[in-house]
């Protein structure tokens, strides 16, 4: 890289946390570094996961800028971008989402114009249509997410001493297989389960009640049809919950699986991986805690 480089850091995501679909996501101690500075062409160097992503403007990154410059004006010129990732792609931690926010936040850092996160939303929509991976990338924290034509949404405190331990089997699922399973049409009675849960699964962790969290994450418009998709994944769930976990559900469109802990983490995620290896899935696990700064420039990784 040059001169003319800055670096800018963007956290992993879980969203959903089993009841609140397309509604809850919460930023992770796991991050992405893209660095970039203007070129004559596109071109892409990427170290760690998803070394087969396009090296071209046909990557994301590159497809998201472009589009920007179209909507909001600005020179298209291209950009030379080292993208270092820690996130596994296609595992249900945001990675997609994280190449997203990076693309608006270059754009804003290049053509010296700021975007409100309705804006920058607006275009990341076109890209991915769900708010909860995006909101959490760009913002940190933990955020409720609500959509139509405008987009609202609430950050809330998270509970400092819950860690966040993600088991990420060795396979990738993409969020486009994950949502072809889903039902177009569910019940009232469904509706009324979700919408229960989410509520209490907000209040239990505004709350720290933690004893309610087993309950409220449970989930019935996702997580039973993409769980065909996942081997073991039953298995995987009560092997962490009779590790000590306090909450475990699918980790957005999955396959990895989150668990929230107090002091079991290295139990639960040993636990998890052992089960996915019953089913004859290599898998890792990793024990997180809430990134609360969001998308931020800084210094390339050591
Ligand atoms: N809420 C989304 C899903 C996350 O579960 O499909 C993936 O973008």
């Amino acid at each position: 890289m040059g001169q003319n480089y800055a670096t800018l850091r963007v956290p992993a995501s879980t969203s959903n946390l089993g009841s609140g679909f397309d509604t809850l996501g919460l930023a992770l101690s796991l991050y992405n570094y893209f660095t970039a500075e203007p070129s004559d062409r596109w071109s892409f160097e990427i170290e760690g996961e998803g070394k087969d992503l396009p090296k071209d403007d046909e990557n994301l990154f590159a497809r998201v800028y472009i589009r920007a410059c179209e909507v909001f004006g600005g020179k298209p010129f291209p950009l030379k971008v080292k993208m270092i990732n820690h996130i596994p792609t296609a595992r249900g931690l945001g990675s997609s989402a994280t190449a997203i926010v990076s693309a608006l936040k270059f754009w804003e850092l290049f053509q010296s114009k700021e975007l409100s996160v309705e804006e920058k939303l607006r275009v990341a929509f076109e890209f991915e249509p769900h708010p909860d991976n995006l909101l959490p990338a760009l913002l940190g924290g933990f955020l409720i997410c609500a959509v139509d034509e405008g987009v609202y949404y609430q950050r809330l405190d998270f509970p400092e001493d819950i860690k966040i331990v993600v088991c990420i089997p060795d396979f990738e699922l993409s969020t486009k297989k994950a949502r072809e399973v889903l039902r177009k049409e569910i019940s009232l009675k469904d509706a009324i389960y979700n919408l229960q849960r989410a509520s209490l699964l907000i209040g239990s962790l505004c709350k720290r009640n933690y004893g309610l969290l087993k309950e409220a994450v449970k989930d019935r418009l996702h997580q039973p049809y993409r769980k065909e998709l996942i081997p073991g994944f039953n298995d995987v769930l009560e092997s962490a919950y009779s590790s000590g976990a306090l909450a475990v559900f699918l980790s957005g469109a999955g396959p990895t699986v989150a668990s929230f802990c107090l002091e079991e983490e290295d139990k639960v995620g040993k636990a998890m991986v052992s089960a996915f290896e019953r089913h004859g899935v290599r898998a890792r696990y990793l024990s997180l805690s809430v990134d609360k700064e969001g998308a931020v420039f800084t210094k390339p990784p050591a």
